[in-house]
């Protein structure tokens, strides 16, 4: 299969179409067999669900090519139960899992010459999805549904290295207590829109939320769950009902605890203890883990003592493990990776 003439080291993360998407449709109470189509655009009602009250929710992962030449993806059956659980939150029809896996085969088979050769940095990003498409008027969930797959190849996350970056503590509440924070829902991601630009504004990388209820635990990012390191090298990840249960996080904690022998914790993190850790970091499909150097909080900066120049020595060794497993030089837990071709 030759592969499409793209720059892949300089690609960024932006939408380029690929020649071949997935898309199945939910009416009378059934899904349909679901089909390849290669048409970008989608026509609905103007008073669809999704656009009058956005019953939609989505995944994201990566496809990409390892060192001895497969295509392959990352614990796909994990996005497939988290979305079965977006949807019940939302009142949508579950996609079948296993249907979901397979569609992710398919479609990046199909769009196998996107997908960026070993050692570029680049991915083919895929992004499965659902939403109500037959008109709603009254507030009710939608009778009719399409679930989409399509993907786009991303650049690297880390052009020049991975440089610590600075958050800053926000102001506003990304989920409630007994919300939808746990999914993934695209309302969550409207309503962070204006938090991330204001970060943005002000010079800052990211938000960290704090629990809505109280504002003394932290949560997580708007697209990232934190991990910790204390300075005894225990790895730290908050724990609550209102974060989405990333996908990278759990790996990164089984990698802690199983290939690298560290003690791990998932418990509540009060913001009070964060100035005592070792080492930050945001862990999400896109780079895997971010170094986190500094912590704006009102005035008051946490910074850590792992810096602003490179990785913690604790995180780079998570970093490089899972990496490493996920590119196939070290050995993978049974069923994690998914072998496409
Ligand atoms: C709010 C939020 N938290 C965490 C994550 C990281 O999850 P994952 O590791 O499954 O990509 C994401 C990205 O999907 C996200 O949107």
């Amino acid at each position: 299969m030759e592969k499409k003439n793209i720059d892949w080291a300089n690609i960024g993360f932006g939408y380029m179409p690929t020649d071949y998407r997935f898309v199945a449709n939910y009416k009378d109470g059934a899904w349909d067999e679901g089909a390849l189509t290669t048409d970008a655009n989608i026509t609905i009602s103007e008073c669809a669900g999704v656009l009058q009250y956005a019953q939609t929710c989505f995944e994201g992962m990566k496809a990409y090519t390892t060192e001895d030449g497969h295509i392959v993806v990352f614990r796909p059956d994990l996005n497939a139960s988290r979305m079965a659980d977006s949807c019940r939150r939302l009142e949508m029809p579950v996609f079948p899992e296993d249907k979901f896996v397979e569609a992710i085969e398919e479609v990046v088979k199909a769009n196998e010459a996107f997908v960026p050769p070993f050692g570029s940095g680049a991915t083919l990003y895929i992004r499965p999805y659902m939403f109500g498409s037959d008109a709603v008027i009254g507030v009710k969930p939608a009778n009719e549904y399409q679930f989409r797959v399509f993907t786009t190849p991303v650049g690297p996350y880390f052009k020049e290295g991975a440089k610590p970056i600075t958050i800053r503590v926000s102001d506003y509440d990304r989920a409630a207590p007994h919300g939808t924070g746990h999914i993934k829902a695209g309302l969550n991601y409207a309503m962070s829109l204006y938090p991330i630009m204001e970060a943005h504004r002000q010079g800052f990388d990211e938000n960290m939320y704090l629990d809505a209820a109280t504002r003394t635990k932290v949560e997580e990012t708007g697209g990232a769950n934190f991990i910790f390191i204390t300075k005894d090298g225990k790895v730290v990840t908050p724990k609550s009902n209102s974060i989405l249960p990333s996908i990278t996080r759990r790996s990164l904690m089984y990698v802690a605890k199983e290939y690298l022998g560290l003690e791990v914790e998932e418990r509540e993190v009060y913001f009070d203890e964060v100035k005592d850790f070792a080492e930050c970091g945001l862990c999400g499909t896109a780079a895997v883990i971010s170094p986190v150097g500094k912590i704006y909080d009102h005035g008051n900066e946490i910074c850590f003592p792992s810096g602003m120049e490179e990785m913690g020595p604790v995180i780079k060794k998570l970093y490089d493990t899972l990496t490493g497993i996920q590119m196939g030089h070290i050995e993978a837990p049974e069923g994690w990776i998914k072998v496409i071709k």
